[in-house]
């Protein structure tokens, strides 16, 4: 069975963090999840339940992220994927110096130096300098970087539908099939082209 480390840390939208894991249990991966302090605040803002009542949902094991000793910790604890949802401009800035100071970001660290995959999904806005580079930064040494920027092109509807958009772009990643987002097909543009109004509520338009 595949494996993810997911970590909601302390940026708003862990309502995406969430979504990630229901769909990963969906999809029958084996998920350790962390939280931060700042993450759990976040996840009872946004959605209204704490760090264990969303482990227990979806049944996926729950890691202390004080506990620098649990299983995430360490490279020989094999996860195919690391996936930081959503990822603050703190943890970010850890992960760029090198830093593992909490279970995030001690995972985060392993994933690097394993040559592992990890994501990372920040949302900050407007973006500081120093935040720019940090994520230049670990772009370069391969780290997939995956804002919480939904787009609307698919005529999105409802808030579900935003969130599923970047969780879709988080699960492509992995290579999990899934159905939250309709694929763009290239027939999108020929309908614009043909001065129907790609506005309307009610139009074809999906991707
Ligand atoms: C309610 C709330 C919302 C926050 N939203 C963001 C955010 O959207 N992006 C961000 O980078 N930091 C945000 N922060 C600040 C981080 O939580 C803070 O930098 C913290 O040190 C992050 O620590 P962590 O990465 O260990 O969770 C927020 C904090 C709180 C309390």
């Amino acid at each position: 069975m595949p494996s993810a480390v997911v970590a909601i840390s302390g940026a708003s939208g862990a309502r995406y963090g969430v979504r990630l894991l229901e769909c990963l249990r969906e999809a029958n991966w084996d998920v350790n999840l962390i939280i931060s302090n700042e993450g759990a605040i976040n996840l009872d803002l946004e959605c209204g339940m704490t760090p264990s009542q969303l482990a227990t949902l979806h049944g996926v094991v729950l890691e202390d992220n004080e506990n620098l000793a649990a299983k995430s910790a360490s490279g020989s604890a094999k996860f195919d994927a690391y996936i930081i949802c959503p990822a603050s401009g703190t943890t970010v800035a850890k992960l760029a110096s090198g830093i593992s100071d909490n279970l995030i970001t001690r995972s985060g660290m392993v994933a690097q130096k394993e040559r592992r995959k990890l994501i990372l999904v920040p949302r900050e806005t407007p973006y500081a300098t120093v935040q720019l580079e940090n994520m230049a930064k670990l772009s370069n040494y391969g780290v997939v970087i995956l804002p919480a920027n939904p787009g609307y092109y698919h005529n999105p509807q409802t808030i579900e539908d935003l969130v599923d958009f970047v969780v879709a772009r988080i699960l492509d990643q992995l290579d999990i099939e899934h159905q939250l987002s309709q694929r763009w097909s290239g027939g999108e543009i020929s309908l614009a082209n043909d001065a129907q109004s790609t506005k309307s509520p009610d139009n074809d338009l999906h991707t």
